[in-house]
């Protein structure tokens, strides 16, 4: 391994390097899931090795928003067009996974093998780049559709740089003219927080944007699934291995032996094999696998209700419980703080436009229906820490003889 190492590239090298601590960091599963009277609901996880302290945050119509560069000035500063609701991290101006009031969904998914645009020399460039913690700030707060962002991004009206979580934390005072800053939570160390970004819209369409050394590439998400690295299109592609497997589950009996003597099988009970084979690790490919074929096996659901429903149990197909993922060299305590954990899971009704939050202490779903939030221009940005204590919900007053 070590004589491998040498003959690595430079480049190869920075490359390892960039995916091994992104790998520590951060990994997510999002998924797309329709109905029959055309509800589109998102449902995603937020898998994470330390702690987040996400919040639910409003930004309001006409909020202004900038986006930090890594030299510490002040990148593409706008007005929010498009209302929106967003979960943020580390107490920073980031949103991670939002909603926005046209029913526009965006998340930031890590990407370890990023590689992001540099900024071109001429004068106004800096007004048009964002770091790339920003991504959905910017998709959320201008545009209406899967489609209005993409264009946008094939004519080059944004340029996205790569900024770290500690740059971002120490360029935040001089720029707090701007943006309002609150309580900022410990970074775990100075790593880069790369993503690639999933979007969806009413309509269904879905959109995975990233930015790699192959450059920027779009590709329209068809399977309605997006974990981390490698890239989409990888993803994509290993799928067809595992078209074999749905329903219904087979007759348990091996026709071709024919043992009259002694039947191999006799009887159905507790042979569901129809899945047998397709992988229950969490690695990314696997959660991008498990989730796609569950999707392709879920009765698709007639209502919005069974919709997210189908979102809730699809989420618990992929989460991470304390000690499931871990690595060395880091040295583990026993809070899940220390473990990478499902720190948080949304469902995003975005037909309906109610969003919908868990966390790794608190599994009961809480819901915001963005119609009960004041978005008029002027109105304060107001939050909620995601992690609400558990209201530890009491069945016994409910029993009746
Ligand atoms: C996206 O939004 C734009 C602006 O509202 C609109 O003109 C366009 O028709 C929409 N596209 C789709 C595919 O819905
Ligand atoms: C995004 O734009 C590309 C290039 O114009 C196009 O091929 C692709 O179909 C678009 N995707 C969506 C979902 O609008």
């Amino acid at each position: 391994m070590i004589s491998n190492v040498s003959s690595l590239s430079a480049n190869q090298l920075a490359l390892l390097a960039t995916t091994f601590s992104a790998f520590l960091v951060d990994a997510c599963t999002e998924f797309v899931v329709g109905s029959e009277d055309d509800t589109v609901v998102v449902g995603r996880t937020m898998d994470i090795f330390g702690n987040l302290g996400s919040r639910l945050v409003t930004h309001p119509k006409d909020a202004s928003m900038g986006s930090i560069l890594s030299d510490g000035s002040m990148g593409m500063e706008w007005a929010v067009r498009n209302p929106f609701v967003g979960i943020d991290a580390f107490g920073l101006p980031i949103t991670t996974d939002g909603l926005n009031t046209l029913g526009l969904a965006c998340s930031v998914l890590m990407l370890g093998e990023s590689v992001y645009q540099r900024i071109p020399a001429e004068a106004d460039a800096r007004a048009q780049s964002i770091n790339q913690l920003n991504f959905c700030d910017w998709a959320l707060s201008n545009f209406d559709n899967v489609s209005q962002v993409n264009q946008s991004l094939h004519n080059g009206e944004v340029i996205v740089t790569l900024i770290s979580v500690a740059d971002f934390k120490n360029s935040l005072p001089s720029v707090s003219r701007i943006l309002a800053v609150s309580d900022v939570v410990d970074i775990p160390s100075d790593i880069p927080l790369t993503s690639h970004y999933s979007l969806h819209d009413k309509d269904g369409s879905s959109l995975v944007i990233e930015y790699t050394a192959a450059g920027f590439k779009t590709y329209d998400n068809t399977i309605g699934v997006m974990t981390n690295d490698p890239t989409y299109d990888y993803q994509e592609k290993t799928l067809k291995e595992y078209l074999s497997l749905r329903n219904p589950n087979p007759v348990p009996v091996f026709d071709s032996l024919k043992p009259r003597d002694h039947p191999v099988v006799t009887t159905s009970q507790g042979l569901d094999v129809n899945m047998a084979g397709l992988p229950g690790d969490l690695s990314p490919n696997s959660r991008f696998l498990r989730t796609a074929v569950n999707l392709n096996t879920l009765i698709y659901p007639t209502t919005a209700e069974l919709a997210v429903d189908a979102a809730k149990h699809i989420i618990n197909a992929i989460e991470m419980f304390a000690g499931s993922v871990y690595q060395d060299p880091i040295k583990f305590g026993d809070t899940p703080d220390e473990l990478w954990v499902t720190e948080w899971a949304t469902i995003r009704d975005i037909t309906n436009g109610v969003y919908s939050f868990r966390t790794y202490t608190n599994s009961e779903w809480k819901h915001i229906d963005l119609d009960d939030l004041d978005f008029t221009k002027g109105a304060p940005s107001v939050s909620v820490a995601v992690d609400i204590p558990d209201q530890r919900f009491d069945a016994v007053s409910m029993m009746s003889t």
